[in-house]
């Protein structure tokens, strides 16, 4: 619909001004943060009306020359109030806190096995690349009914991806990977928001994701141009920054084997255990000094500033792709 261009407003079908209030709910996570929300608008009305209640109640009855009883409350009544009302609000409000805070965290951990797309952000657009090669730009294609995980980073400046049918916002910084995910609901097209202020043109940095019925999306990513995939580039590149004098089995260096690697448990020098995640690697790669694998020495050169982030994403995509049977 707006191909590469940074196209805002899209208008989605059936978009409606109540939209921009309360945007269509889309995802299976967004019936919780509806909930919460409309918990916290609930008792945040309540609280409203009843201090404006007493406000315009108190202010008639004490009106100046009224003959309303001015005098003190009985002291137990004063106390017993006091109490009761800041017990009460104490209540809610951990309430609240544990109920927001708990469903966040049961949001942040992905389902295994989820559909895993990669994004990169930069003023002022949204570059996402699909598992098996397919790119487009300011758009996102995805399936119906299937865990969606999204890896991002920027290039630049710090953006903020966010879907509000999804209920999903995630920032997205330079220097780290970023990860949200969410499982949509509904077929059609959905606004995606950069919600984080980033440039001039941040308020065009938008675009739309399209939900499609799975055997839809399958179509359309198989009829994408495709470049290779993450892996595949990412092993070109491997061999490119030399990683592969050093890591491969048949090196004379003693470097650790990264076949395998990914996501196990790794033990550092210093006494620590590091988990071999895409932050893990990331920062091997660029600050190899930090967690030096126990019975290693630090000799490898930091690859900080010689290595964009695309091509971060690309390697790492290539050494979680080796398997431990595959004799690397
Ligand atoms: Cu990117 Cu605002």
């Amino acid at each position: 619909m707006n191909g590469a261009s940074p196209g805002w407003p899209v208008h989605a079908p059936g978009l409606t001004p109540w939209v921009w209030l309360w945007p269509q709910a889309a995802s299976e996570q967004a019936g919780t943060v509806d909930a919460i929300f409309i918990a916290l608008l609930v008792f945040c009305g309540a609280l409203f009306l009843l201090v404006l209640g007493l406000l315009v109640v108190f202010s008639i009855r004490y009106r100046r020359g009224s003959k309303a009883k001015r005098g003190d409350l009985p002291e137990v009544l004063r106390r017993d109030i006091e109490i009761g009302w800041y017990a009460v609000i104490t209540f809610l409000a951990i309430f609240m806190f544990g109920w927001a805070g708990a469903t966040q965290l049961a949001l942040d951990a992905p389902p295994p096995g989820a559909l895993e797309i990669h994004v990169v952000a930069k003023q002022w657009m949204w570059k996402v690349e699909h598992p098996n090669g397919a790119r487009e730009i300011n758009e996102l294609h995805i399936p119906r009914g299937e865990p969606v995980r999204l890896v991002m980073t920027s290039q630049d400046v710090i953006h903020s991806f966010f879907v509000p049918a999804f209920r999903r916002k995630q920032d997205v910084v330079p220097g780290r990977f970023t990860e949200t995910w969410f499982t949509p609901t509904e077929e059609g097209e959905f606004h995606l928001l950069c919600a984080e202020f980033c440039g001039t043109a941040h308020s065009r940095m938008g675009g739309r994701v399209v939900v499609m019925a799975p055997e839809a999306y399958a179509a359309w990513v198989a009829a994408q141009p495709q470049g290779d995939t993450l892996a595949r580039e990412g092993e070109r590149l491997f061999a490119a920054y030399g990683c592969s004098g050093c890591h491969a089995p048949a090196s004379a260096v003693h470097a650790p084997r990264l076949a395998g690697l990914y996501g196990r448990p790794v033990q550092l020098s210093d006494g620590r255990v590091a988990r071999a995640d895409d932050a893990y690697l990331r920062d091997s790669i660029l600050q190899p000094r930090r967690d030096v694998v126990a019975g290693y020495q630090p000799i490898m050169p930091s690859f900080g500033g010689l290595i964009e982030e695309g091509e971060l994403q690309r390697i790492i995509a290539y050494i979680r792709s080796l398997r431990p049977e595959e004799a690397r």
